[in-house]
C-alpha cells in the first residue's frame, strides 16, 4: 500500500487520526516531528530556540525524503511541512495526501496554553495570517476532510471512504 500523508494546521488532529487510521488499515504509523526530535535528541521548541525555524524546515525536508523510501506508512506531518509547495508535490507523487481541515476558531480552542508549538507563541493576528497563507497549499491535497465537530474515529472512517 502507498503511503498516506496527513497534512493540516497545528491542532488539526493529524497524529490522533493517523494512529487510528493506521490501525484500521493495518499500516504503520509514523510522525515526522517525533522522528526529528529523536534524531536531534531535542524537543521541537528547543530546536527552534537553538537553531531557528529555517534549520527545522531543512530537517523536515530531509526526514520527508528519508521516509519516502518506505511503504505502507500513515504519516503525520508537521503543520508547516504540508504548507510547503515542494513538500506537497513530493508527497503527492509518493502517496495519498489528506488535508485535515480545521477552522481557525477550533484551533484556538484546542491549542490554548500550548507550550510545545513555538509558532503558536505569538499574537493571534499573526497566527491567523499564517493560517490564511497556508490554506491554498493544503488545498492541493488529494482529499479534503472537514474535521470540526467530528470524532477522530469518524474522520478516519471518512478518509477510508474517500480513499477508495
Ligand atoms: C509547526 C507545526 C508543528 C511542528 C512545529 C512547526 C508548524 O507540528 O512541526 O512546531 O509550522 O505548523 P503540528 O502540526 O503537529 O503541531
Amino acid at each position: 500500500m502507498k503511503n498516506i500523508y496527513l497534512v493540516g494546521f497545528m491542532g488539526s488532529g493529524k497524529s490522533t487520526v493517523g494512529k487510528i487510521l493506521a490501525e484500521k488499515l493495518k499500516m504503520r504509523f509514523t510522525d515526522i516531528d517525533q522522528l526529528i526530535e529523536k534524531e536531534e535528541g531535542k524537543a521541537i521548541p528547543q530546536i527552534f530556540k537553538e537553531k531557528g525555524e529555517k534549520y527545522f524546515r531543512e530537517l523536515e525536508k530531509k526526514m520527508l525524503e528519508k521516509i519516502q523510501e518506505e511503504k505502507n506508512l500513515v504519516v503525520s506531518t508537521g503543520g508547516g511541512l504540508g504548507a510547503d509547495r515542494e513538500n506537497m508535490e513530493k508527497m503527492k507523487k509518493n502517496g495519498l495526501v489528506v488535508w485535515l481541515d480545521v477552522s481557525f476558531e477550533e484551533i484556538l480552542k484546542r491549542c490554548e496554553g500550548d507550550q510545545n508549538r513555538p509558532l503558536l507563541n505569538q499574537p493571534v493576528e499573526k497566527i491567523k495570517k499564517l493560517y490564511d497563507k497556508r490554506i491554498p497549499i493544503y488545498k492541493l491535497a488529494h482529499i479534503h476532510i472537514k474535521t470540526d465537530n467530528k470524532k477522530p474515529e469518524e474522520i478516519a472512517e471518512e478518509i477510508i471512504r474517500n480513499a477508495d
